[in-house]
């Protein structure tokens, strides 16, 4: 569960990017952060994460006020995730490499049972286990950058634009792996998303993002199903 209160954060000193964000997910929700680029979306999440620490509200996850901790201590002790929206894998290393780097805080038994948990659900990383990252499709990566966010086995992923830069049908395998992540495991997932429909109809909430703050917020289907929404946050006309 993650709870956000009036969150104020910034990169330079005097110049606030998110400006009063108020939002929350429930333990195993979906929920889609939207908006035009450079509203702050990724600065929220790396907010949220720890990168960077909230000049003024908090930050709760499992009900537990965690605004201060940086991210490796909610890794470690929030059941935390991350997936950034650019340089998400490591392209020199090996698939198997990589999945271990995901697991630092396990022990090596916990690793290799939970490596081959995830093979089994993405073949594909046991198909290029050996070969480096850097062979792998656009969206063979993103599921890389997915299963090794998910070594720890978190209660809250935070993904930031998981479907950047892949064709519909590549979308639509990494949209489906997001889906199946919450069905099996339960965790929280709080997304951010260009491809604002796709990402609508698989999930529960989302808010609309515009110059740090909230400018609307809603159930996904009341959002997709309001014509002049679409029209105007979502691109793209009703179907
Ligand atoms: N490291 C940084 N240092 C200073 N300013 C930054 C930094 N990263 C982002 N910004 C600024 O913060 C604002 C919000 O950027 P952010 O990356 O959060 O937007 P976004 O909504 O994720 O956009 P996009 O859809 O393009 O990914 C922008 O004005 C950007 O220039
Ligand atoms: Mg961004």
């Amino acid at each position: 569960m993650i709870d956000v209160k009036d969150l104020v954060a910034g990169y330079t000193p005097g110049i606030n990017i998110l400006n009063g964000i108020s939002l929350h997910a429930e333990q195993g929700e979906i929920v889609t952060l939207l908006g035009p680029n450079g509203c702050g979306k990724s600065t929220l999440l790396k907010t949220i994460a720890g990168f960077l620490l909230p000049r003024e509200g908090d930050i709760s996850m499992q009900g537990k006020s965690v605004g201060h901790l940086p991210v490796h201590r909610k890794i470690r002790e929030c059941s935390m995730g991350f997936v950034p929206q650019t340089d998400n894998v490591f392209t020199q290393l090996s698939i198997k490499e990589n999945l271990h780097t995901g697991g630092l805080f396990m022990s090596p038994q916990e690793k290799v049972q939970r490596i081959e948990a995830l093979c089994e659900q993405y073949p594909i990383l046991k198909k290029k286990w050996s070969d480096s990252a850097s062979s792998m499709s656009g969206g063979e990566r993103q599921i890389l950058a997915l299963a090794r966010a998910l070594m720890p086995s978190p209660s809250i992923l935070l993904l930031d634009e998981p479907s950047a830069g892949l064709s519909p049908k590549m979308l639509l395998d990494v949209f489906d792996a997001i889906v199946k992540i919450r069905e099996q495991e339960q965790v929280t997932i709080l997304m951010v998303e260009q491809n604002a429909i796709e990402a609508l109809k698989m999930s529960d909430r989302a808010y609309v993002l515009a110059m740090g703050q909230v400018a609307l917020e809603g159930q996904a289907k009341d959002l997709l199903n309001d014509p002049e929404i679409r029209e105007l946050y979502l691109g793209g006309r009703a179907a």
